[in-house]
């Protein structure tokens, strides 16, 4: 989005031989996203390879021999002798052809026009001019961001300080910075963007903040977006003023339907709606012993008539749980919660699932509701935002982690049983599914707080479009685009970025025994102890001689078997249990020998060593490009990942130091304990 200069004269003037001469705009009305596609080409061209291109609304035949053409495929095809196959497109794909002197962009829709458009700035900016016939079509087509925030301004695990959509209770009178996300969001084929809190405020469907939603969608328009909801559920009496929230109610019911309209009438493409419903204190249907699938099914229907879908959270557990039961365990709450609804809920619900059964943690299998809910459409939920990965402080590159989800099999039926093919709705012939990612930007110029963070929100888009890319690609295209051409500036960044899960996981949390962090309250720095003997069932169950959840169903809590049988039998032997989560899955004692040859014990004092000694090279590989980036990213970063290496050290004598204070068991190495 830059749109820096190409640094080098060769593929300079290959790129100014490819130009065409005009930019053709199939749609001249400003909220059009074809209208923004034209605007963008020319702001990019012109960035790129220095060539002011005029955009012109005229759609003579001639001109397409010297013409970048962009428009949907339906205005193509009317206005040009060569028909576009629309056959051969999905919902918001489209087809981007570079010849020499001529480049046609179309979409499926004006959206998919605008993702041709970025798809083509992409390549220029990279340097690429080359003759390409491309069509790409989404995998999903749900690819939404979340933002956890507050009416206030305040963001929940937000990192990059205040809201750039509300504060004061209302929607910002200023949404400048909303106009610039929005087409960062775009660029990376994000489809829709819910602003608010799933931890929801009422009052945001007050009528002022009705209206100033109405303001937030007409910014984001242009640009393709549309505007989802978080609800709370009790809104009906908290905002509504009725005596219940039960939503079987005809109150209720009539309450809702009144308040859509509302909404449809001030945002007639409003996307849907986002609920987090008998969570972590949340109202739901449950307070009135009613189902989860009636209410969600009580939005499904409010929408339905405007073509609405809603994303229902399966994030629903008990956070009182007795931690003196051994075989309690919120890993299973999910599956126990939803897999008697599967094919109660209407067909315009969406059940959204986190990847793993607990929470955004540095390692978890794939969620087994995954598998669970086949007559049900599923989306994956991701986080951006580095919750329980260092909260911005520390980088981490988390695609390698999403592409482990993604790829996961859960072998159902003995088939082939792929994470992304279960939620493109392919594996299970779902109408819907796809992705949600919390990313939780905010104020500061970064966005994220970190500017090697924006990562993972490029690589979020990208792979909700197509999960087969590869984590490594995805990362060279960034930095290129982020940081310019320069062979050690794209090494040096790759190589950081790709070893910071792996030593993000060493030093916090190995085994599958979760982030060790503080889980109480601010989910950030180690906490070994902070894990258990509470209510909210991050439990390592660690013992003077024993650590890790014993979830098999033999001895266990039963989790192993929430998987389709292959995979549980996998789970369930400790011999076929990947060293990696074997303290997800089983109660061991600490001198348990791995698949590695390693104790456990050692095993964690190793890795806590070896990822922090990882930390230690972030900073100095970094001191080395100094001068080959302009001084304030290069400072900036300096500074967060001088802290990380700080910080990881602390990790690791914490860590280490708990484990030993438990285990009496000395390091190998005499690093721990005995000196
Ligand atoms: C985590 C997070 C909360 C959030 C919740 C959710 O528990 O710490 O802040 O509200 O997830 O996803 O609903």
């Amino acid at each position: 989005l830059r749109y820096a200069p190409i640094p080098d004269d060769t593929i300079l003037q290959q790129g100014l031989e490819s130009l065409p001469s005009v930019i053709v705009s199939l749609n001249s009305s400003r909220v059009s996203p074809v209208y923004t596609a034209a605007k963008e080409l020319q702001a990019g061209i012109l960035g790129v390879v220095g060539e002011n291109l005029n955009v012109s609304y005229e759609t003579t035949a001639s001109e397409q021999s010297s013409s970048l053409i962009v428009g949907t495929a339906a205005a193509f095809n009317d206005n040009y002798g060569t028909q576009v196959d629309v056959s051969k497109f999905a919902p918001d794909g489209f087809l981007l052809r570079v010849k020499k002197g001529s480049v046609t962009i179309v979409g499926q829709n004006e959206r998919g026009a605008l993702y041709g458009a970025f798809e083509y700035l992409s390549r220029i900016a990279r340097g690429d001019f080359a003759e390409v016939e491309l069509l790409s079509n989404p995998d999903a087509p749900i690819r939404w961001v979340n933002h956890w925030d507050n009416l206030d301004g305040s963001i929940e695990r937000g990192y990059a300080g205040l809201s750039i959509f509300f504060g004061n209770g209302l929607v910002l009178p200023d949404l400048t910075r909303v106009a610039q996300y929005a087409r960062l969001l775009a660029s990376i084929k994000i489809n829709a963007i819910v602003p608010n809190n799933v931890n929801a405020n009422a009052n945001t469907l007050n009528a002022t903040n009705i209206e100033g939603l109405g303001r937030i969608a007409d910014v984001l328009r242009p640009w393709g977006i549309q505007l989802g909801l978080s609800l709370n559920f009790a809104s009906p009496q908290l905002l509504g003023g009725l005596n219940t929230f039960d939503p079987l109610e005809p109150a209720v019911i009539s309450w809702w339907s009144e308040k859509t309209a509302e909404l449809y009438k001030r945002v007639p493409d409003l996307a849907g709606f986002l609920v987090k419903a008998n969570s972590e204190g949340q109202p739901g249907p449950l307070t009135y012993n009613r189902t989860l699938a009636d209410g969600a099914n009580l939005f499904a229907k409010a929408v339905q008539p405007y073509g609405g879908i809603v994303l229902f959270r399966a994030f629903v557990y008990n956070h009182h749980a007795d931690w003196n039961v051994w075989t309690n365990d919120r890993a299973n709450a999910a599956v126990e919660f939803f897999n008697h609804l599967d094919g109660k809920f209407l067909d315009n619900v969406v059940v959204q699932i986190k990847y793993g059964a607990i929470d955004f943690q540095v390692r978890e299998p794939a969620n087994p509701l995954f598998a669970n809910i086949p007559e049900t459409s599923k989306a994956i939920e991701l986080q951006i935002t580095q919750e329980y990965l260092g909260q911005q402080s520390h980088f981490v590159y988390i695609p390698p982690l999403w592409k482990e989800i993604l790829d996961f099999d859960f072998r159902d039926e003995s088939k082939t049983s792929l994470v992304r093919d279960i939620v493109a709705g392919r594996r299970y012939n779902n109408s819907l599914g796809g992705y949600a990612g919390v990313v939780n930007v905010g104020t500061n110029t970064s966005w994220l707080g970190h500017h090697l963070a924006m990562s993972n929100l490029y690589a979020y888009g990208l792979l909700a479009w197509d999960p087969t890319l590869s984590a490594e690609d995805i990362l060279d295209d960034w930095t290129r685009l982020t940081f310019g051409f320069d062979p050690d500036v794209l090494k040096t960044v790759s190589d950081i970025s790709l070893a910071t899960w792996p030593a993000y996981e060493d030093y916090s949390g190995n085994l599958g025994i979760q982030t060790l962090t503080d889980i109480l309250y601010t989910h950030f720095g180690p906490n070994p102890a902070s894990q258990d003997n509470n209510g909210w069932g991050q439990w390592t169950r660690a013992t003077q001689t024993h650590i890790g959840m014993d979830r098999t169903v033999r001895n266990g809590t039963g989790n192993a078997g929430q998987y389709p049988h292959e995979v549980a039998a996998a789970f369930e032997n400790i011999e076929t249990t990947p060293d990696n989560l074997i303290l997800w899955f089983h109660h061991v004692p600490y001198t348990h020998r791995l698949k590695s040859g390693k104790t456990v014990i050692q095993h964690f004092y190793d890795a806590h060593y070896d990822g922090a000694q990882t930390a230690q090279t972030f900073p100095v590989r970094w001191e080395a490009l100094r001068n080959k980036i302009d001084v304030q990213r290069f400072e900036e970063v300096l500074f967060r990942l001088t802290y990380q290496a700080g910080h990881a050290i602390v990790w690791r004598d914490s860590i280490n130091n708990f484990y030993h204070n438990l285990s009496r068991i000395d390091d190998e190495h005499g690093r721990v304990g005995n000196h």
